[in-house]
């Protein structure tokens, strides 16, 4: 009896020996942009982090530039299993349902980094990713990329000069409701179509931060460029929940590890990459870049802020007003501080 005990306990740890030795963990992490973006370079760095701090038991496995989903259907792959791992641009999550990350899309709510950084920090993006939860979805962390520049064939100076553009956009509804309010004719596509809908001709223009716009060579099909910082363009990570919740302890914490220094590493290049991307932007001498004038810039936030209101009901009152809130908290501290 006592032999029969003791091989028994010979077995079961050469069982769970064999089943740890197995045990390796591989993370699908997809996206739709270059490797060479802030979003790309920090999916790399958690990865390395991530295989590191677990001693080799995760794998991280990087689909860069849509070659696994297009933006809708890596949102589809995540929740259903087929990939672990995204991180889609805010403007993304409406279409599943949680039309509240539309707040990071309104035009002209976020002044500067700072304000934008103490909203995703703060209640507004637990809220957010509370919301996320009921979805199969768990968020783990927001990242930059950061403010939009327009784009087009023609130069856009006064708001004008939108008048029957066809701008391509993420699938979001404020930046419909955004480029209507422009004049223009928004249309929703994913963002791998959007080199050869300019090429063709498809569509005339469209907005994104300059190093999503160099690294998808949009400048050889892009005359215009006008720096306008109306909006901003940042990412949520996301993982897909029933995988989240069931890993061993310790490799959820070494990967939570993995990912809040993979993002301060995210938020330090996000900047210096679109600096960087513009300056090859202009010295490619294929767009023209102009900067508004302050007058011009008073006329498009003047057709543009009414959309906050029109979306009051669907993104949540309280949430914009905690952006505003956030703005005159650092402007009122930006002040006090040079006062000193
Ligand atoms: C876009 O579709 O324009 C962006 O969301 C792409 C990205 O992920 O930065």
């Amino acid at each position: 009896m006592k032999l029969r005990n003791v091989m028994m306990f010979v077995l079961t740890l050469g069982i769970s020996n064999f089943a740890l030795a197995a045990a390796e963990i591989t993370i699908k992490f997809s996206h739709v942009v270059a490797p060479d973006t802030p979003k790309g370079r920090a999916a790399e760095k958690f990865k390395q982090l991530a295989e590191q701090k677990t001693g080799g038991k995760v794998k991280v496995e990087i689909y860069p530039n849509s070659q696994l989903y297009k933006d809708r259907e890596e949102i589809e792959a995540l929740q259903s299993g087929a990939v672990q791992m995204l991180a889609p641009s805010m403007a993304k999550f409406g279409p599943m349902g949680a039309r509240e990350f539309e707040l990071f899309d309104l035009p002209f709510i976020f002044p500067n980094q700072e304000v934008l950084h103490r909203v995703m920090d703060g209640d507004v993006g637990k809220k957010l990713f509370a919301k996320l939860d009921t979805k199969g979805v768990a968020g783990l962390a927001f990242w930059d990329n950061g403010f939009k520049q327009m784009s087009s064939n023609k130069p856009m100076h006064s708001v004008a000069d939108f008048s029957g553009l066809k701008m391509r956009i993420q699938s979001s509804k404020v930046l419909g409701a955004q480029m209507k309010a422009l004049g223009a004719n928004p249309q929703v596509m994913a963002f791998s179509e959007v080199y050869t809908a300019l090429q063709q001709g498809v569509v005339d223009g469209t907005e994104n931060p300059v190093s999503n716009f160099y690294t998808q060579k949009m400048n050889e099909v892009q005359k215009h460029m006008t720096m306008s910082n109306h909006g901003y363009l940042g990412y949520a990570v996301i993982v897909n929940k029933a995988f989240w919740d069931g890993l061993p302890a310790d490799v959820r914490s070494a990967l939570s590890q993995a990912m809040k220094e993979a993002t301060v590493f995210e938020r330090e290049i996000a900047q210096k990459d679109n600096d960087e991307a513009l300056a090859k932007v202009i010295a490619a001498k294929t767009t023209t870049v102009y900067e508004l004038t302050p007058a011009e810039r008073a006329e498009w936030q003047k057709v543009l802020l009414p959309v906050h209101k029109e979306f009051e009901e669907g993104i949540g009152k309280d949430l914009i007003q905690s952006a505003y809130d956030a703005a005159a908290q650092v402007a009122k501290e930006q002040s006090a501080a040079k006062k000193k």
